[in-house]
């Protein structure tokens, strides 16, 4: 469990705890497996922004296309705590929604015509309900989980066949719960779009879910990460991990440069840029010849005045990701497979404390994924 003298309560920052009937009955009990309810948390307005509520709701069922999950660990994304504060949106559409895109569990029950999973498989959520393969059509990135569709904040969950891989079968449920959103986008990023080669210069921007994930592929693959912190104690641990160098984007506002530096003048390769408006123009300015920059966040603020004859005079590819598709995460997990690859887990919740895991996101003092366990 997570707590600190001095910081809020978590109960204040975060949640409202509906005490349910079946919370007696403990975390792992048979309730969740056998029991007409389930323990799930919903988003509630709360003073301008949300709150979680944990709430006893009726077990669901599976239609005949539908798989029931009995969710075992979740992962939080930025998205989750910006979704808590409401800066996707002030409608509440969210409310009575259950949070977090990413979970990973065990199938315990199939409808009549499930084809691609029998009972006792171990599987995750892919982050777009509805985006198997190819181009994401409108009605595919409506289906969000955590969002416009349901999260996995819950013990059991009901979804689509469709919208479940298969999990690499030497990762635990807590490690691939981290896979759906940070490292989806993270290969996207790298493979997909930036087709990334060994020996490539990799600018990684912070220690969060997105850049860890983006320093552990490129490290696999034989490229060279570059990460940046504003924390010295996580730029040592990322040397551990295969960082080649390091920046500390808080002590040096030239950290750009200080990576051009690390790449001996080349340049960066891959940028995946999760700074956005406060980095877009420094990523550019470092990039190698032919170099690639991968869209993703928004850290340091959204748009941005960027320098297009930049683009055009390197020869650069600048690209947008959003997360990815069901095929994206089986290329992926055929890599982490065959690297045996494990996410970086900073700290683990129990379900009962997912506010506090809220908490330490919020704080930053965290390096790679928070999760939480069911
Ligand atoms: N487009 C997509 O599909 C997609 C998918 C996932 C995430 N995102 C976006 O990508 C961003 C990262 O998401 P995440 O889930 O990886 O976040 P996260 O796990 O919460 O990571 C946050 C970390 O980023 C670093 N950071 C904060 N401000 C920074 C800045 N100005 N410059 C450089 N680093 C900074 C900090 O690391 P240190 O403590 O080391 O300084 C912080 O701990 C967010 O904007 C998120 O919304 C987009």
């Amino acid at each position: 469990m997570y707590s600190r003298v001095g910081q809020r309560s978590w109960s204040s920052a975060f949640a409202r705890v509906i005490v349910p009937v079946v919370l007696a009955l403990g975390p792992g009990s048979a309730c969740a497996q056998d029991s007409d309810t389930i323990r799930q948390y919903q988003f509630a307005p709360a003073a301008g922004s949300y709150e979680l509520v944990l709430k006893e709701v009726p077990r669901p069922v599976a239609g005949d296309n539908e798989v029931l999950v009995r969710v075992r660990a979740t992962s939080l994304n930025r998205r989750d705590l910006n979704q808590l504060r409401s800066e996707y949106s002030d409608d509440w559409s969210y409310a009575g929604g259950i949070p977090l895109s990413d979970g990973a569990g065990e199938v315990i029950a199939v409808g009549k015509d499930v084809t691609r999973f029998d009972v006792g498989d171990r599987v995750a959520g892919i982050f777009f309900e509805q985006w198997i393969d190819g181009a994401p059509s409108e009605a595919a990135l409506a289906s969000d989980r955590g969002g416009n569709a349901g999260g996995m904040l819950s013990e059991v969950i009901v979804t689509n066949e469709a919208g479940l891989v298969s999990i690499p079968d030497h990762l635990s449920f807590e490690e691939a719960a981290t896979l759906p959103c940070a490292a989806v986008t993270a290969w996207v990023g790298l493979f997909k779009r930036g087709r990334i080669e060994p020996g490539q210069y990799v600018l990684l921007q912070g220690t969060g879910g997105v850049s860890v994930f983006g320093l552990i592929f490129a490290d696999a693959l034989g490229a060279k990460p570059i990460i940046t912190s504003s924390r010295d104690y996580k730029l040592e641990r990322a040397r551990e991990m295969g960082a080649i160098g390091t920046a500390n984007y808080r002590s040096n506002p030239d950290w750009h440069l200080e990576a051009k530096q690390i790449s001996g003048g080349h340049g960066l390769d891959q940028v995946l840029d999760v700074g956005g408006r406060g980095t877009l123009a420094r990523s550019l300015e470092v990039l190698a010849y032919g170099g690639h920059i991968a869209l993703i966040g928004g850290l340091a603020g959204y748009g941005s005045d960027i320098p297009t004859n930049a683009i055009m005079w390197i020869n650069a590819t600048v690209s947008g990701v959003y997360v990815g598709s069901r095929a994206d995460f089986e290329a992926m997990n055929a890599f982490i497979s065959e690297h045996e690859i494990r996410p970086l887990i900073d700290r683990v919740f129990d379900f009962e404390d997912a506010p506090a895991a809220y908490e330490l996101m919020e704080s930053g003092d965290f390096m790679g994924k928070i999760v939480i366990r069911l």
